[in-house]
């Protein structure tokens, strides 16, 4: 499918953050870019740890990007990786998103030119949200 010009700078910035991926333990690296609705873009790669539990993705390390620049109302993520597949966040990953925009879009990419356009509602239909806590 054709993506907007916004989307598919969108891209370009997440294949950038892509480059200083941490991954040398699974060699799959991964960039993401987060638009938001002030039209700042923060992005973020994955960093592995020898302790791999301890990994950070890159849709998460670009969301917290966003949130530590003051800007959580997120609009668009594109996600980027190198493969002959499109990337799929992970659920840890979508659950983090939908916290600040659980109706945002989802751009996925490939390096070599494969595009996928999604929401956060399709990839996690039923995110447990602030709203949902209630006072015991
Ligand atoms: N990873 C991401 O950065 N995003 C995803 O959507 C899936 C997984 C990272 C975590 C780890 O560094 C590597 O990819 C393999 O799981």
């Amino acid at each position: 499918m054709t993506l907007g010009p916004a989307d598919e700078d969108l891209v370009k910035v997440a294949a950038l953050a892509r480059q200083r991926a941490y991954a040398p333990y699974s060699t799959y690296r991964v960039g993401a870019a987060i638009r938001t609705a002030r039209n700042r873009v923060h992005a973020g790669a994955n960093v592995e740890n020898v302790s791999y539990g301890h990994t950070i993705c890159a849709e998460r390390a670009a969301a917290f990007a966003a949130v530590n620049a003051g800007d959580r109302a997120f609009e668009t993520i594109a996600i980027v990786i190198d493969g002959d597949r499109l990337p799929s966040p992970c659920g840890a990953c979508r659950q983090v998103l939908a916290e600040f925009a659980p109706d945002m879009r989802v751009v996925l990419a490939t390096v070599g030119g494969l595009r996928h356009q999604t929401t956060l509602t399709e990839l996690l239909p039923a995110p447990f949200l602030p709203g949902d806590l209630r006072p015991e």
